[in-house]
This record gives structure tokens, C-alpha cells and sequence, in this order.
């Protein structure tokens, strides 16, 4: 997920027209801004890139999920499904809403397994949010097809996924509304900065309020602009958008790198029967910023994670150890800890997050190893990189 292995003169001429006219909000000052809108033009070529009626940018993927709740309803005391994979953002920005995370399953996706909903549903289920984790789908089409059904929210979490598509759509735009991230270490990147997208006037009005005290953004002069909601300030700096905007613009050349950097090693891969691979339900659409393979059991997945890590094959993540990425490290969720008492803890319906279970998503992260797949690998260190990998694999196979 590396845009910053790219910056260039391009970024470089986006962020000196902010500092040329010293105008760093992305509203208002019209007078003095001479026609750069970093922002907004950001949104529109956004919106246009993943073929959304709508896009609005945040201060960060975590804000564009609180955007995002905020706008589709959710709140005190409703119930949102969400994958126990994933950044710990999600859970965090659920809780904030006033809203309770509930945990499905994921599958061999490595995203929120559809099957899993029903058995966790309730009548104070309000909304499924999906997470497209490591650059690639969850099944998004039955889970949009589930929600419509049940008539339930459908957010997408796409923060760590611009650029991918189901079938030629971008993730994203399936559901209500969905979210990105442009932190520093996504595949485009503005240091901090996240955006919503939907196609949906009434969920963007309010998203756009929402994320400014509730400004309406009527008129040209931001002193008269009405409040009509209660909202908070998540708005992005036009910095951080002039380095997104220029990085957005790089997004084809960034998949072409990933994809085709990606598939020499999973070429290379292949001839190792023991090692498996992600389940892609479009490869097609896959951005390519991982490498996710499945090891027999989880006894080999730590055995070749740490072989690996000794061979210098770097960026490999053993996600079922980390304790920002999945369900099983997150004592602080299952002992509450935070700075305040949490508006989840009030209520009866809300689970003992000591006792959830997760059998099956056990099971598949386990023996899941994820290897970042970089922009700035020479031929020779993509070769060499695959023969270390080589090396490892033989080696296990012949012990
Ligand atoms: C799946 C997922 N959701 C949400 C976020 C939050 O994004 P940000 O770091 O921009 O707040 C991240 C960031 O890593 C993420 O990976």
C-alpha cells in the first residue's frame, strides 16, 4: 500500500499552488485562493475514478467511517456487523457512534464471510459493514443482496482498497455509502486523509454538514452559511488534498506495479502445493497491495513467517499475533479500556467481548501470512526476493 514510494514534482506542484495563495481551508477565501480548490477537485476526480454520484473528503479513513455511520443513521444502541479482520479503526469508529460492534465470521476471503450474518443478526441490527481487507473484495454482492433483503445499511470499509473492483465496479459503491483511507501508508497517500463516497444526495448532504459542524456549504460567503445539524469538524486540509490529488492521478501506474509484481511471485508460489492462496472472488479486480497465502496449520504459518523474517523476506505479517488487525489481540476492546466510559457499555444487548467466539475466522487467520507487495522493487531484488521465498518453501517441503 505504498503511494509514498512515488512522491514526485507532481506532488511537489499541488502542495506549493496551496502555499502560493496561503489559503490551507478548503472552504471558503475565494478572493485570495487564485482558483485552487485542492479539495474539491480531489472529490470530483474521485467520485468520477470509482464511478460514484458523490464524494467527500475526510481527515482521515477513521473520520470518513464516523462520516459515514453518522449519515446513514446509525447510532445509540444499534447493532453493526462487522468482520473481526480488520483494521481496529472500524470497531473504534462503530463504538464512537454510540453503536455496537457485532462480530461475524470471515471466510477464506479473508473478509466478512456472508453466511455469518443471519446467525448474528437481530432485531437491533442496523447495518452491515463489510471490510475489503489487504487491497482485495469480500463477497460484496451477496452481502449487498443480504442487506437489501433484511433492509439494512450496507457501509463498505474500503479503506485499505482503491483501486480494486467486483466485476468491473469499484469497492466502495456497492452499499450506502463507503469509505477510503489516504493515511500514509495506503496505496495513495496524503499523510493523513480519507474520503466517503455514495450515490446518494441525502446521505452526501449530510456527510458534507456532518464532517463540518453541520455548515450547510450554501452560498459563497461562509459566514452566512446555515447549521441545520449538529456535526464535528473531520475536514481535510487542502495540503493534504493537493498530495492526494496528485497521488489519486498516479493510481493506474501504482495497480500496473502492484499487479504485475504481485503475480511473479504467486507464479513463483504456485509450484509449492502446501502453500494455498486468498480466495479472490474477482482476481480480475484484485489492487494487488498484498500477497495473502494460507499455510497447512497454524504451527507451519509461524514457522515459515519467522524463516521468512530470518531469509530477509520483508513485510510479511502474521496477522493472527497482531493485535491491531484482528479480534483475538484486542484486550482493550474486551476489557474496555479507553479514556472514558463508552456509551456501549450501557447497554444490556451489548456482548462480553471476553467471550466472543470466532471459531472459523481462527481457523483461516491462523495460517494466514500476508506479504506487502512494494512499488520500488528493482527486477533484481523482485527476483531475488522470490528465490529466498523458493528457499523457504523447499526447505519446509523437504523437512
Ligand atoms: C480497514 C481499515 N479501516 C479503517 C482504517 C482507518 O484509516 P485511517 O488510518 O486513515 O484513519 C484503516 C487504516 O489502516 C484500515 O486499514
Amino acid at each position: 500500500m505504498p503511494g509514498f514510494e512515488i512522491f514526485g514534482d507532481e506532488e511537489r506542484k499541488e502542495v506549493q499552488d496551496v502555499l502560493d495563495t496561503g489559503v490551507l481551508s478548503r472552504y471558503g477565501f475565494d478572493g485570495v485562493r487564485k482558483g485552487h480548490w485542492k479539495a474539491r477537485t480531489f472529490e470530483s476526480e474521485l467520485a468520477n475514478r470509482v464511478g460514484s454520484g458523490y464524494s467527500h473528503l475526510c481527515s482521515s479513513g477513521t473520520a470518513a467511517l464516523c462520516v459515514a455511520l453518522a449519515a446513514c443513521g446509525i447510532g445509540a444502541g444499534d447493532e453493526v456487523i462487522i468482520p473481526p479482520f480488520t483494521f481496529i479503526a472500524t470497531v473504534e469508529a462503530v463504538i464512537l457512534a454510540g453503536a455496537v460492534p457485532v462480530f461475524g465470521e470471515i471466510d477464506e476471503t479473508l473478509c466478512l464471510d456472508p453466511g455469518s450474518i443471519a446467525s448474528v443478526m437481530t432485531p437491533r441490527t442496523k447495518a452491515v459493514l463489510p471490510v475489503h481487507m489487504c487491497g482485495a473484495m469480500a463477497r460484496i454482492e451477496e452481502i449487498k443482496n443480504l442487506c437489501r433483503q433484511k433492509g439494512l445499511m450496507l457501509i463498505e470499509d474500503a479503506c485499505q482498497s482503491l483501486g480494486a473492483t467486483f466485476n468491473g465496479k469499484a469497492l466502495g459503491t456497492f452499499g450506502n455509502m463507503g469509505c477510503f483511507s489516504f493515511d500514509s501508508v495506503k496505496t495513495i497517500t496524503c499523510g493523513e486523509g480519507g474520503a466517503v463516497v455514495t450515490d446518494d444526495k441525502e446521505l452526501y448532504s449530510l456527510a458534507d454538514a456532518f464532517a463540518d459542524h453541520g455548515h450547510d456549504h450554501i452560498g459563497n460567503d461562509r459566514g452566512l452559511e446555515d447549521h441545520p445539524i449538529l456535526g464535528t469538524n473531520f475536514r481535510i486540509c487542502e495540503l493534504n488534498a493537493a498530495v492526494g490529488l496528485a497521488q489519486l492521478r498516479k493510481l493506474d501506474f501504482i495497480l500496473e506495479k502492484q499487479r504485475a509484481h504481485k503475480k511473479a511471485i504467486k507464479d513463483a508460489l504456485a509450484a509449492f502445493p502446501e502453500i494455498g492462496f486468498r480466495t479472490l472472488p474477482d482476481p480480475e479486480g484484485d489492487s494487488a497491495t498484498f500477497l495473502s497465502f494460507f499455510l497447512p496449520d497454524e504451527a507451519k504459518a509461524r514457522e515459515t513467517a519467522k524463516s521468512l523474517g530470518e531469509a530477509g523476506v520483508d513485510g510479511c505479517f502474521y496477522w493472527f499475533d497482531n493485535n491491531w488487525h484482528y479480534l483475538r489481540q484486542w484486550h482493550h476492546l474486551k476489557k474496555f479500556r479507553s479514556v472514558a466510559r463508552l456509551p456501549v457499555q450501557l447497554f444490556d444487548h451489548c456482548p462480553d467481548y471476553e467471550k466472543i467466539e470466532v471459531p472459523k475466522s481462527d481457523g483461516i487467520m491462523g495460517r494466514t501470512l500476508s506479504m506487502l507487495i512494494k512499488l520500488s522493487w528493482t527486477p533484481e531484488e523482485l527476483s531475488r526476493r522470490i528465490e529466498k521465498m523458493a528457499d523457504v518453501f523447499k526447505k519446509m517441503g523437504d523437512g
